[in-house]
């Protein structure tokens, strides 16, 4: 009950301060291991870049006029009015790159078998052949130095249902409790090494690590995936996965996101109609047999 206080107290700080460029530029690190990254250069050309007039708009328009001005908008903050397009060049950078995936990670003490999950969003797919993942980890994680001893660890993929869990496991540390036990999850067992996977995850990706790179405040571990876990419940009669159905989730500018619409297919630019008709058709098929 007290971890889910903790949980929405985190979102009421986040809603207190909604300056929108500050969330935008920090991702999921901390406020306190933000500061640094944040320069005064930075705030004054955000603050000169962001008008008196703007700022009078945005403060005589009421909340709902604002939001049904703005049809983009998939939050509950108040719209922004639009400015014109011009794209204003950050002095100092900061990670911008999103959306991207949360991770819940997987991991384990070798010395007492307890097993341990901490989200990652810094991650990402760096090689097809052999197929190999990055994670992008803290010195001061408690996971770190589990992953540094075992030099393994399971990529879970999170879905709308597990975004709750996934958030918790990114504010809470293993030092303090039992993430598994205290999120009702289970540690299912891995094929090729001896990390559990999170069980309830509809892919698991189970991961060894073959290199490690001091980058500054994060250390990358690059790894190998030495097998892939996939839920079957997500499979259709001809074992083709369906990871849509499972509602996978994204991360963005500190929000997390249940994926949209569909626009195309891999290739869709470029589809003849005929082809394009075709793969509609078995799609349709594919989704009704499902059903
Ligand atoms: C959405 C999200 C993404 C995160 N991404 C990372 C990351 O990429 N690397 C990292 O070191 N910490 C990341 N964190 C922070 C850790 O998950 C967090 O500090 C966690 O409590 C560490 O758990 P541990 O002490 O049990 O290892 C993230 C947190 C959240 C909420």
């Amino acid at each position: 009950m007290s971890d889910q206080k903790n949980i929405s107290g985190f979102r009421k700080n986040k809603r207190k301060s909604p300056s929108r460029g500050k969330s935008s530029s920090q991702g999921y690190e901390r406020k306190s291991e933000r500061k640094s990254a944040r320069g005064s250069e930075y705030k004054s050309e955000r603050n000169a870049a962001r008008g008196s007039e703007y700022k009078s708009a945005r403060r005589s328009a009421p909340n709902a006029a604002r939001r049904s001005e703005h049809r983009g908008n998939y939050t509950d903050r108040p719209a922004v009015p639009r400015r014109p397009h011009n794209k204003v060049a950050f002095a100092k950078p900061g990670n911008q790159l999103y959306p991207i995936p949360a991770v819940m990670v997987s991991c384990y003490d070798p010395d007492t078998g307890r097993p341990n999950i901490f989200t990652v969003a810094w991650t990402g797919t760096i090689c097809s052949d052999p197929p190999m993942v990055s994670i992008s980890v803290r010195r001061e994680r408690f996971s770190y130095g589990l992953i540094c001893r075992t030099q393994e660890f399971v990529i879970n993929l999170t879905t709308e249902k597990l975004a709750r869990a996934a958030d918790f496991c990114g504010v809470r540390s293993g030092r303090d409790i039992d993430k598994f036990e205290a999120l009702g999850l289970t540690p299912g067992k891995s094929c090729k090494i001896d990390t559990p996977t999170v069980d309830e995850s509809p892919v698991s990706i189970e991961c060894r690590v073959t290199q490690t790179i001091e980058l500054g405040s994060h250390v990358m571990f690059l790894a190998e995936m030495v097998c892939v876990q996939a839920d079957e419940a997500y499979m259709d009669e001809k074992n083709t996965f369906h990871l849509e159905d499972a509602r996978p989730i994204a991360y963005s500018h500190g929000t997390y996101y249940a994926l949209g619409r569909p626009l195309g297919q891999f290739g869709f630019s470029v589809m003849k109609d005929r082809t394009k008709k075709k793969k509609q058709r078995e799609k349709a098929a594919a989704s009704s047999s499902r059903r």
